[in-house]
Parts: structure tokens; sequence; C-alpha cells
């Protein structure tokens, strides 16, 4: 882990609120893991003055598999999320990482569930491309991406050239059927009992992806999205509840962001 003065590549409006910015990045990043996180700030921000998180969309790669840098996706919430979004090639970031423990995939597991949130889908490109590259049979499974709406379905595109099937609602019905997606999730789930299942998105969804999975004993892990301050366990504003009294509270940032599904509380 380590700070960095990047410089933008690229910055790509995706339509609705999202952006795909591509920043150069250090070597070490080669070795990053899909679900790690980065975070970023703007050169000379005194407001906000700190960091805020963003996973690692996809390694950029030269043809010969040299890492040129890594990209991002970025929905426009607030303060810095905007200023990236008016972001140009040449400017650039201060970003520090890779930060945090990725999806760890136990060996064995070929059928694997994916589900994606909004922006939820930004660390599964990056995952999907891992598995690809460990000669996964990609066809055998799933990405489940939901959205509020159809400008909220991102990178269908590049999953698809993965030859991932994938399955899309909208709680509007403007793309895909008209629900949840954890409601497919559930009745594939049913069906094809996946080996896994490993998800990103709003903690509700999280919630209830990990009740699904541990109704059917299948493993889980679930990516976190809370506050983050500082992203290296210094300011103790990213702990949720452990299931485990002994294990008290855990630290998104460096237990996490990705965690099995069975060690977090979720009603607190
Ligand atoms: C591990 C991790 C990975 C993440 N990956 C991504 C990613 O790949 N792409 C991405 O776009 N975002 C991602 N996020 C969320 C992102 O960090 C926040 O959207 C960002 O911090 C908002 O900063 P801001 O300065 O624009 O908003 P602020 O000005 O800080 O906040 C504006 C308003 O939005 C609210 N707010 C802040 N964060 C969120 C949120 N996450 N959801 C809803 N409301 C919020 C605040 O409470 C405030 O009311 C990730 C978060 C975590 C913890
Ligand atoms: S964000 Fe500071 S301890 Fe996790």
């Amino acid at each position: 882990m380590q700070i960095d003065n990047a410089t933008i590549l690229w910055n790509q409006p995706l339509g609705g609120t999202c952006y795909r910015i591509g920043i150069t990045v250090s070597a070490q990043y080669a070795y990053a893991t899909p679900g790690q996180f980065v975070m970023l700030r703007l050169p000379n921000q005194t407001d906000p003055l700190l960091r805020r998180p963003f996973s690692i969309h996809r390694l950029i790669e030269s043809e010969n598999g040299i890492l040129q840098g890594i990209e991002i996706l970025v929905k426009v919430i607030g303060r810095i999320t905007r200023r990236l979004s008016f972001c140009q090639p040449g400017d650039t970031v201060d970003i520090l990482g890779p930060l945090g423990h990725g999806f760890s995939i136990p060996s064995g597991c070929s059928r694997i569930f994916m589900a994606a949130g909004g922006i939820g889908v930004a660390p599964m490109l990056f995952l999907a491309t891992s598995l690809f590259k460990k000669k996964v049979d990609l066809s055998r499974c799933i990405l489940f991406l939901g959205g509020r709406t159809k400008s909220d379905i991102l990178c269908q595109a590049d999953f698809s050239a993965l030859n991932l099937p994938i399955i899309v609602t909208t709680d509007d019905g403007s793309m895909g059927d008209q629900c949840l997606i954890t409601h497919p999730l559930e009745v594939s789930a049913g069906e094809q009992r996946p080996d896994i299942i490993l998800a990103c998105g709003p903690s509700g969804m999280l919630a209830c992806v990990a009740g699904i999975a541990e109704s059917m004993n299948i493993p889980c892990q679930v990516s976190i999205e809370t506050a983050m301050a500082c992203g290296i366990g210094a300011c103790l504003g990213c702990a949720v509840k452990s299931r485990s009294p002994d294990a008290g509270r855990l630290h998104v940032c460096l237990d996490g962001p990705v965690l099995d599904s069975r060690q977090i509380d979720f009603l607190h």
C-alpha cells in the first residue's frame, strides 16, 4: 500500500450520474485482488479534507499484460464524486492503495453467482475478469445486476464479452424484470445450488443476499459499503457489528471490505 500522485487517463460518462475513470498507478497494483479498494482525493483538496473509497473496477493492461493503470467507476453522490466527474485526462489525483481484503474464492468453486446492486457493480468486472483468467467457465456462473432504473445498469457489454450470463432487474421495470435482484437470485440459487455467492451493493440488499445464502447453506461473501475516513484502520469510523461476541466490531477497511456474510450482524 502506498500513496501515488496519479494522472487521469480518461473520464468516460456512462449515462445517468456514473463515470468510468482511468488512472495511472504504481506497479504494485498488479498484485491487487478483486474487491480491494483505493482511497482517493483531489490535489489541494480541503473540503472535504479526507479521501474517499472506490473499488478497483478493472486493471488496465497492455496487450502483453503489463499494468498501465486502474479503472474506477464513480457515481456522483456529493462533493468528491461530483469533482471527479469533471476531471480531464492529464489532471492529477492522490490515491492510496490497494487496500483491504478482496473476494477469496475457495478452490473447487466452479458455479459462482455474483450479485450487484447499483454502483456495487464496480468490483464485479475485476472479479469476473480474474475468474476468466483463472479459466473458470463463466458460462456456468450468473451475474445478477439490479438497479433502481435503466441508467443504473452498467457494464453489461463488458460482462457479456466474458461469456457471463446476466440477469437484470430494475425497481421501475425500465430494464429486465420489475423486482428486486434478490428475487431471481433466490429462485436460481434454489434451482442450481451455486458453490458460492459473491455480492456487492447497498446494505439492505446484502442482508437479503446473506439470508438467502444462509437459508440454503451456501457460502457467501459480501463487500460492505460504510463511511470511511482513513481506509487504514486508524479512525475506527468504518466499524460494523460482528455476530461473534468475541470479535466485537469488524473494521470494514481492514477486515473487509469483503467479509464472509456469516460474520456480520446485519441488524445493527
Ligand atoms: C469499500 C468501498 C468501495 C466503494 N466503491 C465505490 C465505487 O467503486 N464507486 C462509487 O461511486 N462509490 C463507491 N463507494 C462509495 C463512495 O465512497 C461514496 O459515494 C463517496 O465516499 C461519496 O463521497 P462524496 O464526497 O462525493 O460525498 P459526500 O459529500 O461525502 O456526501 C454527500 C452525501 O451523500 C451521502 N453519502 C456518502 N456516501 C454515500 C453512499 N455510499 N451512499 C449513499 N449516500 C452516501 C452523505 O451522507 C452525504 O449526505 C465505495 C465505498 C466503500 C466503503
Ligand atoms: S476507515 Fe478508518 S478505521 Fe476503517
